[in-house]
C-alpha cells in the first residue's frame, strides 16, 4: 500500500470539490511568451512574476479554484512583495500543483507527427523535491491526434497510456495526486463520432495501464479533452451533442473510483468552454465523479487582455469572472453570457504547452 494513501485521497477530493476546478498556469516559458507577446509584454522573468503574481492575489479566487498548476519556475518564485507564490496560493485556499512532464518527442516507429512524452527519468527525485516545496498534485500532458491516415496508431496509444500510468504511480509514491491528461487534439475535420471512438480506445488503454501499475485511482484525477468534432469539421456538434457524447465516453471508460474529471479547454473559446461544461452537468450520466474544469486558455484570455501588463485590478476582475462562470458550469448553474468573455477562438493547430 502507498504510504500517503489517505493524504492522496483527501487532496484529490479537495481538488475535485463541488463548484471548484483548476487554473492551469503551467505554460512553458516559450508558450507564456506567446501569450505575453499578444498583449505587447516582453517575456522576462519579471513580467511572468508580475502576471502570475496578479493571478495569485485575486481576492476570492479560492471560492472557485481549488488548485493551480504551476511551471517549475513559479513553484520556486517569490511574488514581487517577497512572499513566495506558494504562500500567496495558500492564503487564497488554493492548492499548488506542478507540471512534471518534460514535453513531447517524435515517436519512432509510429505514424508521422505522433509523439511520446518524456520526463520519467529522475521523476521520483523531482516529485520528492516538489512535495517539499509545497506542491500536492502534478500534471503530465500526453498528446494524441486524429488523422485520416490512421492516427492515433496503436503504438502511440500504448506508449502514451503507459507513460501516464508510470508517471501517476511515481507521483503517488511522493504524495502528489497525479492528473492523468491524455489530450486528444481538436486538429482535423473528423466528426464527433470518430473522436468518441478514438477516445474510448485511449481511455481504456490508460486505465488498463493504471491497473497494471497499481495506481491508486481514488487519489488520482483525469484531465481529458471533451469529445468534440474536429476543429475543421464542416458541421460541428452542438453543445448538447458534445455533452451527451462526452458523458457517454466517460461513463463507458472512467472507473467510478477516480476522484474527479477536470476537462481541459483545448482551444475552445472562453464561453464555449463554460457552456459545454455546464451542459455536461445538465445531461443525465451514470458516473458520480465531479465533472469540472482545469482550463488554461479559457480562464486566462480575457484576463491577459484586461491586465495588459499593468492593470492588476482589471486583470483580477476578468479572471474572477471566468472562474465564477466555470464554477457555476461545474454545477450546471451557468447562464450563458452572464459573465464577460473574450470572443476570439483560442484554437492553435498542433498546440504545444
Ligand atoms: P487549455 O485549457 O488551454 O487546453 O490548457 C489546459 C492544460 O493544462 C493543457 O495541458
Amino acid at each position: 500500500m502507498l504510504k500517503k494513501q489517505d493524504e492522496l485521497r483527501e487532496n484529490a477530493n479537495k481538488l475535485a470539490a463541488r463548484g471548484k476546478g483548476l487554473l492551469a498556469v503551467d505554460e512553458s516559458t516559450p508558450t507564456i511568451g506567446k501569450r505575453l507577446e499578444g498583449i505587447n509584454v516582453e517575456n522576462t522573468e519579471e513580467n511572468r512574476q508580475a502576471y502570475r503574481g496578479m493571478l495569485f492575489t485575486a481576492d476570492g479566487l479560492g471560492e472557485y479554484i481549488s488548485g493551480a498548476i504551476l511551471f517549475e519556475e513559479t513553484l520556486y518564485q517569490n511574488h514581487l512583495d517577497g512572499e513566495t507564490m506558494v504562500s500567496k496560493l495558500d492564503k487564497l485556499g488554493i492548492i499548488p500543483g506542478i507540471k512534471v512532464d518534460k514535453g513531447l518527442r517524435p515517436l519512432a516507429g509510429a505514424l508521422e507527427g505522433e509523439t511520446w512524452c518524456q520526463g520519467l527519468e529522475e521523476l521520483a527525485e523531482r516529485t520528492a523535491k516538489y512535495y517539499e516545496a509545497g506542491a500536492r498534485f502534478a500534471k503530465w500532458r500526453a498528446v494524441l491526434q486524429i488523422t485520416p491516415d490512421g492516427c492515433p496508431s496503436d503504438l502511440a496509444i500504448k506508449e502514451n497510456a503507459w507513460g501516464l500510468a508510470r508517471y501517476a504511480r511515481i507521483c503517488q509514491e511522493s504524495g502528489l495526486v497525479p492528473i492523468i491528461e491524455p489530450e486528444i487534439l481538436m486538429d482535423g475535420s473528423h466528426a464527433i463520432e470518430r473522436t468518441a471512438e478514438v477516445q474510448e480506445r485511449v481511455l481504456n488503454e490508460v486505465y488498463k495501464a493504471c491497473a497494471q501499475n497499481g495506481v491508486f485511482l481514488e487519489g488520482s484525477l483525469l484531465k481529458p479533452s471533451m469529445t468534440v468534432s474536429g476543429a475543421g469539421a464542416s458541421t460541428k456538434a452542438d453543445p448538447e451533442t458534445v455533452a451527451i457524447t462526452t458523458m457517454r465516453t466517460m461513463d463507458r471508460c472512467v472507473p467510478a473510483a477516480v476522484a474527479g474529471i477536470m476537462f481541459l479547454s483545448g482551444g475552445l473559446t472562453e464561453e464555449e468552454a463554460s457552456v459545454f461544461l455546464n451542459t455536461m452537468n445538465s445531461v443525465p450520466r451514470k458516473g458520480t465523479w465531479s465533472v469540472t474544469f482545469s482550463y488554461g486558455r479559457a480562464l486566462q484570455q480575457s484576463c491577459l487582455q484586461a491586465w495588459k501588463g499593468t492593470d492588476i485590478e482589471a486583470g483580477q476582475k476578468a479572471v474572477l469572472a471566468r472562474a465564477q462562470a466555470n464554477s457555476e458550469a461545474s454545477k450546471g448553474d451557468y447562464v450563458a453570457g452572464s459573465q464577460p468573455s473574450a470572443q476570439e477562438s483560442l484554437f492553435e493547430a498542433g498546440y504545444k504547452y
